[in-house]
């Protein structure tokens, strides 16, 4: 769209509301199969990011969207407060199965932000209950995200919110987010990360442990870090700070869960650090229905059922069409052997981009874990230095992805601070082939990148 004709048209995409410099292409959709998207010119795109790490099982899941149909046809809404209904039952016991121990109960939500708030306001409900009134502050990560409402952007470690934040909600305490590819001098990687877990502990005890209500920190960072893997070691200490102040450790599972890494949870990779609650989302409804999830310990839920309850809720939490789409996505999951594919076809992919690290001097930095990866672009691989501001290469290999065939999720955050970096993570139900024809696409955007870079640092 000419975005000097907006002021003529009524309404408009929902891109109308973001910056006119992020918009310009953006292809118009209009048919989706497996890891393609087709556009209204008779383009087709490879997903290379499954939109924001959304559409896990793919698009156009025939069964997922007669399951769907089926619900709207025989049963379309029940309301929680007044009734019961089998399609929200049988989701929750699926996703607690999937979990495992620790997380019996299973809150729904319409999405990532809402989950998140509901976490926060279930501890916050269960202190209140239970006498420990002063555990208000959460303690965060610089950076992360954890969502888009007032509450859920207090606590997400941006100091470019600032001005809009400060005086306007409640913002969380910051620590350090465990980077790995670029640590401060005179640190190695192992060292960095244990610095930051002792960050915990010194502001802990600096806010006083009777305080704190929570840490939140995703186990593996979205489009904050660019899939930045926590390690196990920097996990068992925080498990181990949090338990021994009282402090509720809940994992930001809402773009890396749900099967990404190979396993149903990533943190089901730390048997030693499991969190007090997870929550979900994105893969969860795979962008089918708008879906998020909270799980929590029983004893926690029915302690507080027993007392004031949690009471807060939306009109469409555990909505029967949005249960049936999570059940026959889970469903989807089992038939199509999707954490397995998750890890077989991850590491097949990470291969290749190992491979194109070879011939493509741009590529700094590979990491991620399962189907979860980003590509770090830096102008200089030996210093690690970023492009300059003035030449984004997020937005140059996004646009030059389309002319490829790609719809690329890249991100420059806090202007190019924590670097620039695109995410692969494709749909999980990707072949082989695809992923090789996905990588040559890649190789060519890159090989276009470079030039484009070349002529820009006058190289
Ligand atoms: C780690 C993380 N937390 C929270 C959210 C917010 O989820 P939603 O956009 O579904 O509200 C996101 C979304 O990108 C996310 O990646």
């Amino acid at each position: 769209m000419n975005t000097n004709m907006k002021h003529n048209i009524l309404g408009g995409p929902q891109d109308i509301f973001y910056a006119n410099s992020n918009i310009v292409p953006l292809p118009l959709i209009t048919r989706t199969k497996g890891i393609w998207m087709y556009d209204d010119e008779g383009n087709s795109y490879i997903d290379v990011s499954s939109g924001p790490v959304v559409s896990n099982i793919g698009h156009g899941n025939e069964r997922v969207a007669d399951a769907m149909a089926h619900q709207a046809k025989t049963m379309d809404f029940a309301y929680s407060r007044v009734s019961r209904h089998q399609p929200n039952i049988d989701l929750t016991e699926c996703i607690s199965k999937l979990a495992g121990p620790g997380y019996e109960r299973v809150a729904l939500a319409s999405g990532g932000s809402e989950a998140m708030e509901i976490a926060l306001k279930f501890l916050r409900q269960y202190v209140v209950a239970t006498g420990k009134l002063s555990k208000k502050k959460i303690i965060t990560l610089t950076p992360s995200y954890h969502g888009g409402t007032i509450a859920t952007l207090a606590i997400t470690g941006d100091d470019a919110l600032d001005p809009f934040i400060d005086g306007f909600a409640v913002k969380s305490e910051r620590i350090p987010a465990p980077f790995q590819y670029r640590v401060p001098e005179g640190h190695t990687p192992e060292s960095y990360r244990m610095e930051c877990a002792e960050a915990l502990e010194i502001k802990i005890q600096e806010l006083g442990a009777e305080n704190v209500l929570a840490f939140v920190v995703e186990p593996i960072g979205g489009l904050a870090t660019g899939a930045q893997p926590q390690c196990e070691d920097y996990v068992n200490r925080v498990r181990e700070i949090c338990t021994r102040h009282g402090v509720y450790l809940i994992y930001d599972e809402i773009l890396c869960g749900t099967g990404r890494t190979g396993q149903f949870l990533a943190s089901h990779a730390w048997p030693d650090a499991p969190g007090d609650l997870v929550v979900l989302a994105k893969g969860l409804g795979s962008g089918y229905a708008p879906l998020g999830a909270v799980l929590m310990p029983a004893n926690m839920v029915d302690h507080l059922a027993g007392l004031t309850g949690f009471n807060f809720s939306h009109t469409y939490n555990a909505n029967p069409i949005t249960c049936a789409t999570g059940l026959a996505v889970l469903a989807e999951y089992e038939r199509l052997d999707l954490l397995n594919a998750a890890s077989a076809r991850g590491a097949y992919l990470k291969v290749g981009l190992e491979g194109l690290a070879e011939s493509h001097p741009s590529i700094g930095d590979i990491r991620g874990s399962g189907m979860l990866m980003a590509v770090e672009l830096v102008s200089n691989r030996e210093t690690k230095s970023s492009f300059p501001a003035e030449f984004p290469p997020t937005e140059h290999i996004r646009i030059i992805g389309l002319k490829h065939g790609l719809i690329i999720y890249s991100r420059r955050t806090a202007n190019g601070k924590y670097g620039d970096w695109f995410m692969v993570a494709p749909p999980l139900t990707i072949t082989e082939a695809e992923c090789d024809d996905m990588l040559a696409r890649l190789d060519a955007v890159l090989n276009d990148f470079e030039i484009q870079a070349a002529q820009y640092m006058g190289i």
